[in-house]
């Protein structure tokens, strides 16, 4: 439905960025860092995580793009192996200092700082001293951190955002390191109960140290259509979004496992160990908003018992059609959608399907929601004049926020948006070919060249969103 009378973007509307730190920075063992799990297990195929886009040695430059670009907030998150090489213990000054050098820097140019806790990078010791997010023990050593961000950034940094895609870990197991002699789906859903603890404990500590903060998740989400309006598809598609979507969502803000999720954990022998006092725990900290990172929607279909498992293979190639799709048997399995245009990496475009999930989320939660992921990997091309004219990204873009326009004509609390992402950096599956961003890193997976930063044709286009509020897309 649209609307006849115009619907504008609030005023105050953070008018963002997105990055991540094992992505972005570089400098992976630089000034007492130490490696992260990701750092070890980034694809083997493409550039490592060691130089990236070296942001760690041109914020500053960095930070005057965004000003150029007109950015009001940016969000950026903190590597926990370089505030803490150990994980836990001694804090690394140089690490904390880099952080607090860099929001200053933010604040210095009026751009508000949305920081990101954990976005992937388990210090490489957690994992190698207990089996990081699988021992119970990453509770105390994740809410340490946190007090440690809390108390040096507290002053600064106003919003937060505890743990990335928390529900994308159970689909991209390379996220993580699993213990080869455990059923998998048993130490999914044992991790996701632990992390979700750590989450809850991270708020409840926020509260007490930064009460004028506010903090939230940020969840990677996909609306789940069902490929036909058979009855048998349709509760297919209402399966995959309890599954895929609302078995995080209800622990986030209710503290509850849905009922039917909990009986197949039992059934399966996959239900996580649930302690006294968890409960109580996670329907304690409820969040201040949700941060949505959306990319695409997906469709699902009837997937008869007699099926056979299987996990989903993602395209890392950026060939199309390398995709394949998970089967959970009696629950659903993926399928593609013939109305939506593929990126070559087979991921759905869809914005309209944005909409759909951020009313299905007011619906549900009535919170306020911030877009803290949303974006197009393409190859892009460096013309002989140094232009990147990246028309597809600019279209992508501008169709999902005149949805996010029409979704907050329709009620949706909706405060920010974070495309992914403010600069090339490096993609979890698929390196530097496969770029995102606004500002060009002159770089490819195999030669650092000069690392140069050049506007994109969408740089300008954007800088034009944001001028405007929102007016011209
Ligand atoms: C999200 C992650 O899943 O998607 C980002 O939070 C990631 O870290 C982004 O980069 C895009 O995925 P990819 O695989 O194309 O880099």
């Amino acid at each position: 439905m649209e609307y006849k009378t115009a619907v504008s973007f609030p005023k105050d509307f953070f008018w963002s960025a997105a990055t991540a730190a094992y992505q972005y920075e570089g400098a992976y063992v630089e000034d007492g860092k130490t490696l992260s799990v990701v750092d070890k297990n980034i694809n083997p195929h493409y550039a490592d995580t060691s130089v990236a886009s070296d942001h760690y040695h041109h914020f500053k430059e960095d930070i005057a793009l965004m000003k150029e670009l007109g950015m009001t907030a940016y969000r950026f998150s903190i590597s926990w192996p370089r505030v803490l090489p150990n994980g836990r213990g001694k804090v690394n000054k140089k690490g904390i200092d880099f952080y607090k050098d860099l929001v200053s820097e933010l604040r210095k140019n009026g751009i508000e700082p949305l920081a990101t806790i954990y976005h992937f990078d388990l210090p490489a010791s957690l994992q190698d001293a207990y089996g990081g997010w699988s021992s119970r023990q990453i509770i105390d050593d994740f809410a340490y951190y946190c007090k440690i961000l809390f108390e040096h950034l507290g002053d600064q940094v106003k919003y937060w955002f505890t743990i990335n895609e928390q529900s994308n870990m159970f689909l991209l197991p390379y996220l993580m390191e699993f213990d080869a002699d455990t059923p998998l789906e048993k130490q999914k859903y044992e991790m996701n109960h632990i992390m979700t603890l750590a989450h809850a404990k991270a708020i409840t500590l926020c509260r007490e140290m930064i009460p004028d903060a506010k903090i939230g998740p940020a969840i990677g989400l996909s609306p789940n259509y069902p490929k036909t309006c058979h009855p048998e598809d349709i509760q297919a598609a209402r399966n995959a979004n309890d599954f895929r979507s609302y078995l995080f969502t209800d622990l986030y803000v209710h503290g509850i496992y849905r009922l039917n999720i909990w009986r197949y954990m039992k059934e399966n022998g996959v239900a996580p160990t649930i302690e006294k006092g968890d409960m109580e725990l996670l329907q304690s900290a409820k969040p201040d908003f949700l941060g949505i990172n959306y990319y695409q929607s997906r469709v699902v279909k009837y997937a008869p018992d007699t099926m056979k498992n299987k996990e989903m293979k993602i395209n890392a190639n950026g060939k199309k059609g390398e995709t394949e799709f998970e089967i959970i048997p009696g629950i659903y399995q993926g399928s593609t959608n013939p109305y939506l245009e593929k990126t070559d990496w087979d991921w759905e475009i869809d914005p309209i399907g944005l909409r759909t999930l951020l009313n299905e989320l007011n619906d549900r939660y009535h919170l306020p929601i911030i877009i803290t992921e949303n974006g197009m990997g393409a190859v892009d091309e460096l013309t002989a004049d140094e232009k990147v004219h990246d028309d597809y990204r600019i279209d992508y873009l501008r169709k999902h926020l005149e949805q996010c326009r029409l979704a907050i004509g329709d009620g949706v609390q909706l405060f920010g948006y974070c495309p992914w992402s403010f600069m090339d950096l490096l993609s979890t599956t698929s390196g530097f070919r496969k770029r995102y961003g606004f500002v060009y890193v002159n770089r490819t997976d195999e030669d650092l060249k000069d690392l140069r930063r050049i506007k994109k044709d969408s740089f300008y286009w954007y800088q034009k969103v944001i001028e405007t509020n929102g007016k011209q897309l």
